[in-house]
């Protein structure tokens, strides 16, 4: 995202939809915004001195362009976005949010699809539901949540979707048995999962365990740049040096000196960002790069990945 693709939205709502998650309603300045495909997300841009960068997915109706929606968990341990947006932005305050991208669009071609959703990943479905309706798409939805925290939206999904929406309360001590829902499907479905890495892998296991092709299996984790230990960072063409903080990710910290590197999930798994490494070691937190390209270290999603040494020069 470059900042001249950047958009001002005005917040002109926020709702508490479940104790730890807030939705705000994002509507243009003027005219309307541009529409977006079931499964979008954008990058919200917040807080002025340190700027955090986080994807959030559009959780509004495909459809309408008048406004979209997004929804928020808090993160405790969280770098500041998720605090930023609930404790710094209210109603009236204007925001820069990049254009939507979209890395977790249905699968059109399967004969059904099976959403699972854990805690605030239910936002990407709540924007798969009206098309899938609309398509009249064969899908059911398995919603994981702890009610003390999350489960937005719950009552209005079990009333419009009925016996397609299952719901999954921890805090009641309901658990979903992931195994039998999975092998209890017709050849031709596809999985989604948007949720905790804990919920991604479970699936990923069963469907291997089950024989189902990793192809028909989508997910989406919510999780971005994770806190670590800071380090400078040198870009040989010019000699620059930065100093990438504890809470900062490597590309806040490019952005913040006008570097433009592409990206679009700014999560570690499209591999928008990749830059080259001339010296250091990388922790690669990335599901991008394979674990070969990992070990020879040459490169690096800036995104998520850090020096595992107080410093890194890089091919920029
Ligand atoms: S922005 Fe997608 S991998 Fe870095």
């Amino acid at each position: 995202m470059s900042t001249v693709d950047q958009i001002v939205v005005e917040v002109t709502a926020i709702q508490q939809v479940a104790p730890m998650i807030k939705a705000f309603t994002l509507k243009p300045l003027k005219g309307e915004l541009t529409p977006f495909s079931a499964g979008a997300h954008v990058v919200v841009e917040m807080g002025e001195e340190q700027k955090h960068r986080n994807a959030y997915s559009l959780m509004s109706d495909p459809n309408d362009s008048r406004e979209y929606q997004i929804a928020v968990r808090l993160q405790e341990a969280s770098r500041g976005g998720s605090i930023f947006m609930h404790e710094q932005v209210a109603v009236g305050d204007q925001l820069k949010i990049s254009p939507p991208a979209n890395l977790f669009a249905p699968a059109w071609r399967a004969k059904k699809h099976v959403l699972f959703a854990g805690g605030v990943g239910i936002t990407p479905f709540l924007s798969y539901v009206p098309v899938m309706q609309q398509r009249q798409a064969e899908f059911e939805l398995h919603y994981l949540y702890r009610s003390q925290q999350t489960g937005a939206y719950r009552t209005e999904l079990m009333e419009e979707l009925g016996e397609r929406c299952h719901c999954y309360d921890a805090d009641e001590g309901k658990r979903c048995d992931i195994a039998t829902v999975m092998a209890d499907q017709p050849l031709g479905t596809h999985f989604y999962i948007c949720g905790p890495a804990s919920l991604i892998e479970t699936v990923q296991a069963t469907a291997d365990q089950l024989g189902i092709p990793a192809s028909a299996i989508h997910w989406e984790e919510f999780a971005g740049a994770k806190p670590g230990q800071p380090f400078k960072v040198e870009l040989s063409r010019t000699g620059v040096e930065l100093v990438v903080a504890a809470d900062s990710s490597l590309l806040e910290v490019l952005e913040e000196a006008d570097i433009e590197i592409p990206n679009l999930c700014r999560a570690g798994v499209c591999g928008q960002c990749v830059c080259d490494v001339t010296e250091g070691d990388v922790e690669h937190r990335d599901n991008y790069l394979s674990d070969a390209e990992k070990q020879s270290g040459k490169q690096m999603m800036p995104c998520v990945s850090r020096a595992a040494g107080g410093r890194l020069v890089l091919d920029i």
